[in-house]
């Protein structure tokens, strides 16, 4: 195949993939730049920058040399341009092959946005309706390209913030499930850092010292078990007064809220400082003593033998610590819906969550 033929059917083939993920491309980094109070270009551009470098050397490949995938490096030595353009040529080669390779994957889904095009033409042109016996009449596509465009741009984030012990940790996990959403328990990440802290015996108290900690925290961190035990839960709440702590762990809670995919993250300051602009934030609270009496029953189904007056001591600490600390304390963000679980069992909850973002969904349209 020629070259300019097989560049142009490279491009026709990128188009309508990307018309449908670019819309979800770019919501993510308006997003992102809202999050950051960045412009969407700034945010933009280093992320698209390799996957664009990656289409241009592929389609000055193909333009150069056809479907020919055969290597054409030739040592030319390093300083001259024939050197650079070896390399984009190597790079393209590379780019063509998984280009070739994505086809048979993509397929679908290209006929599918082409389809419906079809479909919506139909429509504007006032074609019959039917297109014979055993086909998709245009009706059937043009709303399965409305189906398939309102899936791409209905990700949103859900912002669940509450006390310890409220639920709101299981509740964020059956929400990300059942939209398929990726979740975060925001909780681990100071966790990590107060068991770290402790671990390399420094004072939980200093801010420069919990702070290097959480800089240095690195995703292997956060495998460790022990994390969601009760001696690490007041680790975090002590570290995380600290601001040098918080603005450490912040980019990274950001960056995940605004990903294109949407997201649930769970914490207690993720409607009013990671993702003020969350589509949907819930603040899921119950009152100390219900709190204190599902950890209780849930040490005792371990095993163990819980003192039920010691752990209300304890959650009544946390919340105070929690809400009361200068730092993005535990508050409901102004637009937050509250729910209170003291007399509502998890999948009662969970239908009023799912309640609250249905109703968000069907007035987004
Ligand atoms: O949600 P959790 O119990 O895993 O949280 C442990 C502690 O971490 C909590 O007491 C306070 C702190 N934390 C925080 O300050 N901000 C968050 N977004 C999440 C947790």
């Amino acid at each position: 195949m020629s070259g300019a033929l097989a560049a142009l059917l490279a491009l026709l083939f990128f188009a309508p993939l990307a018309f449908v993920y670019g819309r979800r491309v770019a919501a993510g980094i308006g997003r992102q730049a809202r999050a950051r109070g960045r412009s969407p270009l700034a945010v933009g551009l280093p992320k698209l920058a390799v996957p664009l470098v990656l289409l241009f050397a592929m389609l000055w490949r193909l333009a150069a040399h056809g479907t020919s995938l055969e290597p054409r490096v030739v040592a030319t030595g390093w300083r001259s341009l024939d050197a650079l353009l070896a390399v984009v040529d190597m790079v393209g080669g590379a780019a063509a092959i998984l280009f070739f390779l994505t086809i048979p994957f993509a397929m679908g889904r290209v006929f599918g946005v082409a389809a419906a095009a079809f479909g919506a033409f139909g429509e504007a042109a006032g074609l019959p309706e039917s297109t014979g016996r055993g086909n998709r009449s245009w009706r059937d596509m043009r709303d399965s390209f409305r189906e398939e465009s309102s899936v791409m741009a209905q990700r949103f984030t859900v912002a669940i913030d509450g006390p310890a012990a409220a639920g709101k940790g299981t509740l964020a996990k059956l929400i990300a499930a059942h939209y398929g959403l990726p979740h975060l328990d925001t909780g681990l990440l100071y966790r990590a850092v107060g068991r770290k802290a402790a671990d390399l015996g420094l004072d939980l108290d200093d801010p420069d010292a919990a702070g290097a900690v959480a800089r240095s925290l690195t995703p292997s961190a956060l495998d460790d078990g022990s994390l969601r035990g009760r001696e690490a839960g007041e680790l975090a709440s002590r570290v995380a007064v600290h601001p040098s702590v918080r603005s450490a762990l912040e980019t990274f809670q950001r960056d995940f809220a605004g990903q294109p995919a949407g997201a649930v993250l769970d914490g207690r300051d993720i409607g009013t400082v990671i993702a003020p602009d969350a589509e949907v934030k819930i603040f899921v609270t119950a009152s100390p003593e219900v709190r204190a009496r599902r950890r209780t029953d849930e040490l005792a189904a371990k095993g163990r033998a819980p003192d039920y007056e010691r752990i209300l001591a304890e959650v009544r600490e946390r919340d105070l610590r929690d809400a009361g600390r200068a730092t993005a304390p535990l508050k409901p963000a102004a637009d937050a819906h509250l729910l209170d679980t003291s007399e509502m069992a998890i999948d009662a909850a969970f239908l009023a969550a799912r309640e609250l973002i249905d109703g968000f969904l069907a007035r987004r349209g």
